[in-house]
């Protein structure tokens, strides 16, 4: 494997308000504090986090990791449900993109049952809390080793 691997974790609208926004659903602690739990759980792995509320931004992330990173974690919260200019910026970058979400899509309201970014990504962890974005991790990391493997 590669000494450091860099991944990017990428949020959508209303993210910023973890911890505030929705408890019931999202939890009480911001993302900033979970961001600080999990870099400091990898050491080894040179980890970024950004969120915008705004589409574009969000692209222009995309395009700006997604020819260096090893791997984009994205949760397009809402945008998940409807942009297809983020499902096509995952198409036109070579790094691998893991889908996220927080809540379990799949149990909630049937507009939340579309992803139009899932089928542009290497796969989708949703219903663990803020542990799906452990688990995301866990999945670059698998699929880098496998990359260096074949
Ligand atoms: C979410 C699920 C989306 O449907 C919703 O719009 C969000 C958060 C999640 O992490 O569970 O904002 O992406």
């Amino acid at each position: 494997m590669k000494e450091t691997l860099k991944m990017h974790i990428i949020n959508g609208p209303n993210l910023n308000l973890l911890g505030i926004r929705e408890k019931s659903i999202y939890g009480d602690i911001s993302f900033k504090k979970y961001f600080i739990i999990l870099s400091n759980r990898y050491p080894n792995i040179d980890l970024k986090y950004f969120q915008s509320n705004s589409e574009g931004e969000i692209i222009n992330k995309i395009q700006e990791a997604g020819f260096s990173s090893d791997g984009i974690i994205l949760n397009a919260a809402a945008y998940t449900h409807t942009s297809i200019a983020i499902a096509d910026s995952i198409a036109a970058i070579t790094t691998p993109v893991v889908e996220v979400h927080i809540s379990n899509i799949a149990k909630r309201e049937s507009y939340r049952h579309q992803s139009y970014i899932a089928p542009n990504c290497i796969g989708s962890i949703f219903g663990f809390g803020l542990d799906s974005y452990r688990l995301a991790i866990e999945a670059i990391i698998e699929q880098a080793n496998l990359k260096v493997k074949s």
